[in-house]
């Protein structure tokens, strides 16, 4: 027998309790472009992939949004193959009223943010190098060093820059910018309270 402890082959799926039942369901079948493959009274099971269910959601009479200032998932995230995948969800989005509570380039990922009707956060991204070797290596560089939060993007302009043709090769670079304080995160994505203590601790260093 191996000695190897046993890792699980892949993460499965998420599930989400809800007393705004059909309007999550939208906005994750909006936003994932997802498939249902199982529905039953208050659960729904949905799927973009080869996977049986990769979200569930439930019906829960009474259950209260999301508070920001709350332990536990700061939000969940899916990868799009393309940068145009990505921005041409995030048009999508947009077009059904749903803007960006954040869109920031990470270095190692372009991602955009959104927030589901109960104020849980989803993050849409698209890989910035070829492999994970890759990724890995400038995660433990100097540029990611000095910047692991990010540094904001418009994505109108880097859609318009898109549509007029330049290339992934310059399309993915990040600007660089030095280090961030964490109180510059936007205020829709850290949610009030968080963004008022990060204020304070800014202010008192
Ligand atoms: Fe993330």
């Amino acid at each position: 027998m191996s000695e190897a402890i046993p890792v699980p082959s892949k993460f499965a799926h998420l599930v989400l309790k809800t007393s705004r039942f059909k309007e999550q369901r939208k906005f994750y079948q909006d936003l994932l472009g997802a498939r249902i493959v199982h529905e039953a009274p208050g659960i729904v099971f949905l799927s973009y992939d080869d996977e049986h269910h990769r979200l569930a959601i439930m019906e829960r009479p009474g259950i209260l949004p999301k508070l920001h200032n709350m332990a536990g998932v700061d939000h969940h995230a899916y990868t799009y193959d393309t940068l145009e995948n990505l921005l041409i969800t995030w048009q999508r989005m947009k077009a059904d009223g749903h803007e960006p509570v954040w869109c920031v380039h990470h270095g190692g990922t372009i991602s955009i943010y959104y927030q589901d009707r109960d104020k849980n956060v989803i993050e849409t991204q698209v890989d910035v190098f070829n492999s994970v070797e890759e990724t890995n290596e400038f995660l433990l560089g100097d540029d990611f060093q000095s910047n692991p939060i990010g540094v904001d993007f418009d994505p109108e302009d880097l859609w318009q820059r898109l549509e007029e043709g330049e290339a992934w090769e310059t399309l993915k670079l990040r600007t660089p910018s030095g280090p961030r304080d964490p109180a510059t995160i936007p205020r829709a994505y850290l949610g009030g309270f968080a963004w008022t203590m990060l204020q304070l601790r800014s202010r008192l260093r």
